[in-house]
C-alpha cells in the first residue's frame, strides 16, 4: 500500500490540545487524505468524534481502511471543504486542512499527476468533474495559459512556453504527462535536483482543482461553525495558500497561535522531502 507521511504530526497534535476534555470534541478533518494526522488525533484525544472530508472517493477508501479501528467514532464525506457548508450544519472545536494531493495521487500511473508518468494528463481530485488536464493543455486559449503560469507558477514570461505548447498541440494533442515533461524541458538545463516542469505541473494542477477558490470560500464561512476556544491549522505548500491563509487570520474574533509560520525541521525534510515547502499556521477562535 502507497504510504502517506503526514507533515509537521506532532505540531499538530500539540496544538489541537484544546481536543482534551471529557466531553465530546469535534474535529473537521478537511483533507482527510489517508487519515494520517486524524489517527494520530483519534488517539491522543478519546473523546473526539471525527468528520473527515476529502474530494477523492478512492482517497477516502483508503482512510476508511486505516481507520477502521475507531469506526463508531468517524463519518466520511466525499466533497470540497469550499462546499462543506452544503452538507454540514455543525460546530466544530478543531479543524485541519493539509492542503495539496496525497502521494497516491501523486504518484499513481492513472491520475496523471507526475511528470514521468506516460498516463493520460488528468490531475483531477475528484475524477466526476469535468475540466482535466488534458482539457486545459490542449484547449485553453494562449492567453489562459499564460495567466495559469503567471500567476501560479511565477513565470514572469511564459509565452515562449505557451508557444511551444500551442505549437505542438496544433501537430498533435499533448496527451500524456511525459510528453509535457518533454516540452517543458526542452527549455531548460536541467539543474539540480528539481524538475524545471514542476512548478508548471503545480500551475495546472492549481487551475484544475481550482485550489485557491476553494480554500478562499471555505476561509469565508468556516467562521460561523466553529465553537469558541476552537482551533484551525492550516498546512500549505504553496505560497499563494500562505498568503491567503495569513490575511484571513487578520481579523476579528481570532487569535494568531503562530506569529510566524512553522516550518518542518531538517530531520523531518530529510526523511520526507514533500515537507520542505510546508508552512502551518493556527488560530484560535475568540467569537463574533
Ligand atoms: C496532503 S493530503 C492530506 C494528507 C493527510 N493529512 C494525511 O495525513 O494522510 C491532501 C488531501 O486533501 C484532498 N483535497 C485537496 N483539496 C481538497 C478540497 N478542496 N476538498 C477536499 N479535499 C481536498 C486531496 O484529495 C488529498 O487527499
Amino acid at each position: 500500500m502507497i504510504q502517506h507521511k503526514p507533515v509537521l504530526l506532532n505540531e499538530i497534535v500539540k496544538f489541537f490540545d484544546n481536543l482534551t476534555s471529557d466531553k465530546e470534541k469535534i474535529f473537521g478533518d478537511f483533507t482527510l487524505g489517508f487519515g494520517g494526522h486524524s489517527e494520530e488525533i483519534l488517539k491522543n484525544f478519546p473523546n473526539v468524534k471525527l468528520i473527515g472530508i476529502d474530494r477523492d472517493i478512492e482517497t477516502l477508501k483508503i482512510a476508511k481502511e486505516k481507520l477502521s479501528n475507531f469506526k463508531e467514532r468517524v463519518s466520511y464525506y466525499q466533497l470540497s471543504f469550499g462546499d462543506f457548508d452544503k452538507v454540514l450544519n455543525i460546530k466544530f472545536d478543531g479543524v485541519l486542512l493539509d492542503l495539496g494531493v496525497n502521494s497516491m495521487q501523486l504518484i499513481s500511473n492513472e491520475r496523471g499527476f507526475s511528470f514521468n508518468s506516460q498516463s493520460k494528463l488528468d490531475m483531477r481530485m475528484d475524477r466526476t468533474q469535468e475540466l482535466s488536464a488534458w482539457e486545459v493543455v490542449n484547449y485553453y486559449p494562449p492567453q489562459e495559459l499564460e495567466r495559469v503560469f503567471r500567476e501560479y507558477a511565477d513565470v514572469k514570461y511564459p509565452k515562449r512556453i505557451v508557444q511551444a505548447i500551442i505549437r505542438a498541440r496544433q501537430k498533435k494533442k499533448i496527451d500524456t504527462c511525459k510528453e509535457l515533461n518533454d516540452i517543458i524541458n526542452s527549455f531548460f538545463k536541467r539543474r539540480g535536483r528539481i524538475n524545471p516542469a514542476t512548478k508548471f505541473f503545480q500551475a495546472i494542477r492549481i487551475e484544475v482543482n481550482n485550489e485557491l477558490e476553494e480554500l478562499k470560500k471555505f476561509l469565508e464561512k468556516i467562521w460561523s461553525f466553529l465553537n469558541i476556544g476552537a482551533r484551525l491549522a492550516i498546512i500549505s505548500f504553496h505560497s499563494l495558500e500562505d498568503r491567503i491563509v495569513k490575511y484571513a487570520f487578520k481579523r476579528d474574533g481570532v487569535k494568531i497561535l503562530t506569529k510566524k509560520p512553522i516550518t518542518p525541521s531538517y530531520e523531518e525534510i530529510k526523511q520526507n522531502p514533500r515537507a520542505r515547502s510546508a508552512k502551518l499556521r493556527v488560530c484560535e477562535w475568540q467569537g463574533f
